[in-house]
């Protein structure tokens, strides 16, 4: 399989903080990643760096050929990286649909028309997409009204409405229950499988690391400390001594 995303010698420094000490790694294409590792270990910040959120202070990051190192959140976006935040992010105010459509929008660059027929455009995509993710019937809700893991589930919606051939997830399971976790993460494997997504994903949730992963890579104070098949990673004495602190690999969440 050919590598879909790349990225080499990647590092930023807040202050004396070295949150990305040379991260290199790659992704084949409709691989699914997970990348773990404690608190503060970095992941955010990579994931903000391949998202372009936040800029490397040296590295390079290529997605499907193309150097992104440089390019914003919405250039990287429109290029087939979809993305979901650590932190959910939905306009409260505005139905579960009008978000989808907002995305959708958005994408199409047709967000002059906030204001004016908005109510209709893409108004059937959005319903499917909400669908798709299991809470079609929460369309006219407004978000601002939605459980937590709902929420989720309309970030996911907005993160796919771009048809991205990656999807990139930052914790898409963090405050929801165990089952409801497990639900959502089979879900979106099983429509990435279907239409050949590769997944980038962080999660505290052993579980759901070790079940959904097809490579798993660590990362323990900004640097790559081990990665392979999550058997592998699981065995490896290095990942075994940074987890032994907050109760080992044994445990659900870590
Ligand atoms: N904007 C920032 N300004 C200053 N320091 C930051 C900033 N963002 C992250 N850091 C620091 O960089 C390090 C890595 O943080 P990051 O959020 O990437 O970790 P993480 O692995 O995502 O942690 P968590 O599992 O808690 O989400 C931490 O020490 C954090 O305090
Ligand atoms: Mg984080």
């Amino acid at each position: 399989m050919s590598v879909q995303l790349s990225v080499q010698g990647l590092c930023k420094r807040f202050g004396g903080v070295v949150a990305s000490d040379d991260v290199s790694f790659d992704l084949k294409s409709e691989e699914h990643l997970a990348v773990i590792g404690p608190n503060g270990a970095g992941k955010s910040t990579l994931f903000k760096m391949i998202g372009g959120q936040l800029r490397p202070d040296a590295g390079q990051i290529r997605f499907d050929g193309h150097d992104i190192t440089k390019a914003g959140p919405r250039a990287v976006w429109r290029s087939g990286l979809g993305q979901t935040f650590q932190i959910t992010a939905t306009f409260s105010s505005f139905t579960v649909r009008e978000n989808v459509q907002i995305a959708l929008m958005s994408l199409n660059r047709q967000t002059r028309n906030l204001w004016a027929a908005a109510h209709e455009l893409h108004r059937d995509e959005a319903q499917a997409l909400i669908d798709a993710v299991g809470i079609g019937d929460f369309a006219e809700r407004s978000c601002g009204v939605l459980a937590y893991g709902d929420l989720k589930r309309v970030e996911l919606a907005i993160a796919l409405a771009s048809r991205p051939r990656l999807l990139m997830m930052d914790e898409p399971t963090a405050g929801m229950a165990p089952a409801e976790r497990r639900a959502l993460m089979d879900l979106v494997t099983k429509m990435a499988r279907r239409e050949g997504m590769g997944i980038l994903f962080t999660e505290h949730d052993m579980d759901i690391v070790f079940g959904h992963a097809d490579r798993v890579l660590v990362l323990d104070q900004g640097c790559i400390v081990a990665q392979g098949s999550p058997d592998a990673v699981r065995a490896d004495a290095k990942v075994q001594e940074i987890y032994l602190g907050t109760g080992g690999m044994a445990d659900e969440r870590v």
